[in-house]
């Protein structure tokens, strides 16, 4: 469903990405995998449209999402639950479940899929109506699963997912 060629990205003078060739097929479970800055987030960045590729391409289901911006990449189903979890913090875990939402209208079956995110976090459930930015290093990155799959989407990208989380979560 996704396939990268070649693709080379940076910062201002900095070349962060040197030729990235990957493919995602519909149902799969892709690991990107190595040390410190060696470009996994920037990949995920440049997928969502957050980091401008200088060269190469991207196809999302037969569809050129090279130069395509973060909301058009959002709305072709690629969701993205950042590195550091970047949760809204002065709204509470309901409202930034809603945000992961924004895009859609199905009113009963947002409600459907937040009682399911509910379900699989406790937690979070237990905490609706508190400020995100009050929650423990580990809830922000439930509520930030939680959000990103809010969407919906057909590919979400994990950056990170594990950190601040007990191992049996
Ligand atoms: N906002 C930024 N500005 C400048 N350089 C950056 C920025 N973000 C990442 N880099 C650089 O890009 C390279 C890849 O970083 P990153 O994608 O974060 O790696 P990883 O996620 O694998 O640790 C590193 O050399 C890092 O210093
Ligand atoms: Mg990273």
């Amino acid at each position: 469903m996704l396939e990268i060629q070649d693709m080379v990205c940076g910062y201002g003078q900095i070349t962060a990405l040197r030729g990235v060739t990957l493919s995602v097929k519909a149902g799969q479970l892709v690991a990107l995998i190595g040390a410190n800055g060696a470009g996994k987030s920037t990949t995920l960045r440049a997928i969502s449209g957050l980091v401008p590729p200088r060269s190469g391409s991207m196809i999302f289901e037969g569809e050129d999402i090279t130069s395509a911006s973060p909301q058009k990449v959002l709305t072709k189903g690629i969701a993205h639950c950042p590195e550091g979890r970047r949760v809204f913090p002065h709204m509470t875990v309901a409202e930034n479940l809603d945000m992961g939402a924004y895009l859609r209208s199905d009113t009963s079956e947002i409600n459907a899929d937040r009682d399911r995110i509910y379900g699989e976090f406790p937690r979070l459930a237990e905490r609706r109506k508190q400020a995100a930015g009050t929650l423990s290093g580990g809830e922000q990155q439930m509520l930030a699963i939680g959000r990103a799959l809010m969407s919906r989407p057909r590919l979400v990208m994990f950056d990170e997912p594990s950190l601040g989380l007990a191992p049996n979560i």
